[in-house]
């Protein structure tokens, strides 16, 4: 899949993501005026009925203390001692509103504008959002020799009790929307992983059909010079030439060897030969067969090789490919001059082998996924050098076999250092 398009689609997932939310958003909004409107005319209907129930009763009480009705209006001084408490105003109040569904906990309160006077009230602490955000209703708004007063109510968790209402809906709303993304992100780094691993693939292909070209058209030479009749044959000149086709046909069947080694390592199939083996007679082996290439660079590798005991539990082939592997990319990884150290120790019940380059280095990023299978450094001259990115990665499934540990350490253009540690005995 081109880059592009992978863009393209996060871009419009997003965009759709963003679109999907503000509707959700809308709609939650829109619901909650509608819950908010249907608040508030629950409230006006049921403190409607509370004055309408204050007046009739207090207009009772005054015509049964004065004997003539046309006197009433006189009588300013409304003391609502029929609700002798707070509490039973409050109880009257609360029918209402349960009545109508409005299940909050409210402040209320009777208040004379003019005397900035609370003549009657549930809390004194309230008194500021009362007058300020509250619901007002006038008392007695026909009877006008009085004082006007309102009847106030405030309800301080009105928000969260229209919240509550709206709960479910929002929870279900963030749970989808929470889902969608992950499932998206998810969806997106599957892609990019993929088109990695693809990426690699080809990589790997296009390095392979270079490395297996070279042989064969060797060899395809040697087989026409061997078949041309024009050409003078002595002992020598067949010599030369089947040396040659020996000799590519070997590097043929290293590399299909190493293309096995990878699927095996794929299919997780590896099958350990263990026996007790000197660790030192393979690092020796394999320096014999990597010294020509140090040597053609004009390099050296040392060794000190302190390992006492240097006996250890484990396969000698994979042992072996796996020095080579190492050796093989301390040579390959540097251009000028290598020196390569090779060195063993023994601690912690087993032994320690580090080899270290003076070669181009890896960084710290880099350090993490060189172990991964088929991954190459991207930069640099990398393409001179011939490889798979295979050889890491068979090195760390190797040292997980024998239950050791592999270490990195590394610097750009100073050289890197592998520190192998292997236990004698590989635990049941
Ligand atoms: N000694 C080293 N110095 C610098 N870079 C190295 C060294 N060893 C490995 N690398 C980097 O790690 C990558 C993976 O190594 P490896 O798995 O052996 O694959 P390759 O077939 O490329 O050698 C190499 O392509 C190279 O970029
Ligand atoms: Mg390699």
């Amino acid at each position: 899949m081109k880059r592009n398009v992978l863009v393209g689609i996060i871009v419009i997932m997003t965009i759709a993501l963003i679109g999907l939310l503000g509707v959700q958003l809308y709609w939650i909004r829109s619901a909650s005026s509608v819950k908010e409107a249907s608040f508030r005319r629950s409230v006006n209907e049921a403190m409607a009925k509370v004055v309408y129930k204050i007046e009739r009763l207090e207009k009772r009480r005054a015509a049964e203390i004065n004997p003539f009705p046309g006197m009433l209006s006189f009588n300013k001084h409304l003391d609502y001692s029929l609700f002798s408490s707070t509490h039973e105003m409050d109880s009257l109040i609360s029918l209402e509103l349960n009545i109508r569904g409005v299940d909050t906990r409210f402040q209320f309160g009777i208040y004379q504008p003019e005397f900035d006077l609370f003549i009657m009230e549930k809390s004194s602490e309230y008194r500021k959002q009362l007058i300020q955000i509250g619901y007002a209703y006038p008392l007695f708004s026909a009877d006008m020799f009085t004082t006007p007063e309102y009847l106030l109510i405030y309800f301080p968790y009105e928000r969260q009790f229209l919240l509550t209402e709206l709960w479910g809906m929002l929870l279900i709303s963030i749970i989808l929307i929470v889902v969608i993304v992950y499932t998206f992100s998810y969806t997106i780094t599957v892609l990019i992983r993929q088109k990695k691993i693809s990426d690699m693939k080809s990589d790997f292909i296009n390095n392979m059909t270079h490395e297996f070209k070279t042989p064969i058209s060797t060899i395809s030479l040697a087989c026409e010079a061997l078949g041309d009749k024009e050409l003078p044959r002595s002992e020598s000149f067949y010599d030369t030439y089947i040396e040659m086709i020996r000799e590519e046909n070997s590097r043929l069947s290293i590399l299909s060897e190493r293309i096995l080694q990878a699927a095996v390592l794929e299919k997780g199939e590896m099958k350990m030969q263990l026996e007790m083996i000197d660790l030192h007679t393979i690092i020796r082996d394999v320096m014999k067969s990597i010294r020509i290439q140090v040597e053609i660079k004009d390099g050296e590798i040392r060794t000190n090789l302190l390992a006492n005991p240097s006996v250890m539990e484990g396969d000698k082939v994979h042992l072996t490919n796996l020095v080579y592997n190492l050796l093989d990319n301390a040579t390959k990884y540097t251009p000028r001059k290598p020196d390569i150290r090779i060195t063993t120790e023994n601690s912690n019940r087993g032994i320690t082998l580090s080899i270290q380059d003076n070669g181009i280095g890896i960084s710290k990023q880099e350090q993490k996924k060189i172990f991964d299978k088929l991954y190459r450094i991207p930069t640099g001259n990398i393409h001179n050098v011939r490889g798979f990115g295979l050889g890491l990665s068979y090195v760390k499934a190797i040292v997980g076999e024998h239950h050791g540990k592999i270490t990195t350490e590394s610097e750009i253009n100073k050289g890197t250092l592998f520190r192998i540690y292997f236990p004698y005995k590989i635990p049941e």
